[in-house]
Formats: structure tokens, sequence, C-alpha cells
């Protein structure tokens, strides 16, 4: 019996940090045993938010390209790729910004939520609006059944139902199946000042940062704010770095330190150096791929290569479909056969 299929992407703008490797890289590196999984960069939808200044995005690509290999894709078993180098789904969101109606997109939670959030920058653009029908084009055109996303992403998942749904019924088809979010289990990492770990908190430990540089960072985070004097007692619960705790540090280690917080038989830098020797465990393996493959810059665009013909393969079939469906000329091969 063929896998059901996985899909699931990252936007292109900024560095993997620790927050996206616990919260979803290291779920997409483990559902690669059961399903067949599609895994990409998404470049264009970093342009949404990004388009005054996309200086930064190629190296975002690169980046991400980089730690989905080391932190365990395998390009063997995934098709990894970068969304820009599968033209199609550029054509499907066109195709479909044509059947969504303007409400479905104006209610998605994250359109003014990030309008308000992101003041400083002119997001009443076309291209925003459309992200969910991009992200929609993303996923529906590898007929992908599962993805794994946050909660933050369940609006977009939605939206893509229903626009799915539309196609089928407009066009008397069965094109397109509903895709269903996987909601990872994992927990949402805090980052140094105890918010959740974001690049735009200025609060993240990065898979690119050198040991010395996670060691800094952890070393300088913020604790319980009582506790000021080695000698006053904490609650852990109120320290981000017990947080990173319940991820990194095993039961015993996790009693050792909430119980030396609460009696001030330890102190901060003791119950921080636990952590520090348990993050440099996790990250140590892929710190070692990273370097391996930075030295290899042909070896990783051959990945995105290869994984990308691979998905415009998928897409094109399924475009030829749409295409059929809405009346359109059959352009099978695409600029390909031109
Ligand atoms: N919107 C997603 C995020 O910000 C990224 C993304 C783009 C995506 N296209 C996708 C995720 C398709 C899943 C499926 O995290």
């Amino acid at each position: 019996m063929s896998k059901e299929r996985v899909l699931s992407g990252m936007q292109a703008s900024g560095k993997l940090h620790l927050g996206n490797l616990v919260g979803a890289l290291k779920n997409w590196v483990a559902l690669q045993d059961r399903y067949d999984c599609f895994y990409f960069i998404a470049d264009w939808h970093a342009l949404t938010t990004g388009y005054a200044d996309p200086s930064s995005i190629k190296d975002s690509t690169a980046d991400l390209l980089v730690n989905f290999i080391a932190a365990g894709l395998d390009p063997d078993r995934s098709t990894i790729f970068i969304q820009s180098m599968v033209p199609q789904h550029a054509e499907l969101h066109l195709l479909l910004s044509m059947i969504t109606p303007l409400g479905w997109l104006e209610r998605v939670p994250t359109y003014k939520e990030k309008q308000e959030q992101l003041k400083e920058k002119d997001l009443a653009t076309y291209g925003f609006l459309g992200y969910p029908v991009l992200q929609t084009a993303d996923i529906i055109i590898y007929g992908a059944k599962y993805v794994p996303v946050g909660i933050d992403q369940m609006p977009h998942l939605e939206i893509s139902r229903e626009i799915a749904r539309r196609f089928n019924h407009l066009y008397a088809a069965e094109v397109f199946p509903e895709p269903e979010g996987l909601l990872t289990e994992f927990p949402k990492v805090v980052g140094l000042d105890g918010r959740k770990m974001s690049k735009s908190y200025d609060n993240a430990v990065y898979l690119s940062d050198a040991p010395e540089i996670v060691e800094q960072k952890i070393r300088t985070m913020v604790t319980d704010p009582a506790r000021k004097r080695r000698t006053d007692k904490g609650d852990p619960e109120l320290s981000p770095v017990y947080q990173l705790h319940k991820i990194f540090s095993t039961k015993e280690e996790l009693e050792f330190v909430a119980h030396g917080c609460r009696t001030a038989e330890i102190g901060c830098i003791e119950c921080k150096k636990i952590l520090i020797k348990n993050v440099f465990d996790y990250l140590g393996p892929i710190w070692k791929k990273r370097n391996e493959l930075v030295s290899s810059p042909d070896m990783l665009m051959d990945i995105a290569r290869k994984g990308s013909e691979k998905a415009r393969a998928v897409a094109e079939e399924t475009m030829d479909r749409v295409r059929k469906s809405m009346g359109l000329v059959s352009n099978k091969g695409g600029r390909d056969a031109v």
C-alpha cells in the first residue's frame, strides 16, 4: 500500500532556531518513517511581508536547507524542495485566487494581527492578503493528506480545506482531497527572556550559533526575577531556564534543579550549567553535520535541485487535471513542452 502524503513548509524569513527545531523540524524528521513526505522552503511567502527588502531571503533559504538536512531530513526518503523552483505553485495560486471570496481572506485572524504587529510595513497588499491562497496551492498541488503545523496555522488550514472543496464543487471535479492539520504534541519553546522563542523578540538560540554563543546566551538568561541573591529561594516555574530544562533535561535533573532552586541549595549558574550541557548534547550531532554540509554547498544545491525536480513532476500532473477541469487548454509538460 502506498504511504499517505504529508507536506509542510517553512517561510524563508530568518534563521532556524531551537524553537523551530523542537517544535516542528524534529517532528518532520519523525514523520518520514510513516509517510510520503514533502518538505519545502517557502521563499515566495517570505516576500509577502518582506517585499521591500528581500536581501535576506537567499541566506534564509540556505540556512533552512542546511538545517533541514543536518537535523535529519533524508533526501532519499523525503522530497525536499524550494517553492520558487516549482512554478506550478504560482499557476495554481493564480487559478485559486479566481475562486476565493475576499471575505474568507479578510476573516483570517493572522491577516489583521500581522498588520497590527508589523505596523512599520505596508501590508495592505494583494500578495499579503493572498498568503493563505498561496499556502493552499502549496498543499493541495501535491494532494497532501496531512499538514504538520502549529496551532497558529490552523486557520490557514481551514481556508485550504474550504478552497479545495469550492474548487471540486465548482468544476464538478474530485481533483483535490481536503488536507488536515497534524497538530504536533511538542511544547512551545520559551526564548531567553521567557516569551515564546521568536526572531522578532531577539530571544532565540539559532542552530547557526557557535557553541560559545549558545553557552553565553544561556548563561545570561533571565531566571526567577525574585531570586536576586544566591541565598534567595526561587520558584523554578517562574524561570525560563527551568522551562528549557523540561525539554532538554532528564527527570532526575529536573527534580534536582527544582529542589535546588526552591531551597537555594544551588545557584542559577549551576542550574544553567546543566542546561548548557544538555543543549550541547542535543545540538552536538546537528552541529557536526552542519559543519560537514557547510563545506559542500554544491551538494546542498543538488539536493534542492533534485527535490524540486521531483516536486515539479507531481505538481505538473495535478496542474494538468486542474487545467482540464477548468476548461483551459491542456498544457501537459508545461514550459518544457514548448
Ligand atoms: N505559513 C507557514 C508558516 O508560517 C509556512 C507555509 C507556507 C506552509 N506554505 C505552507 C506550511 C504549506 C505548511 C504548508 O509556518
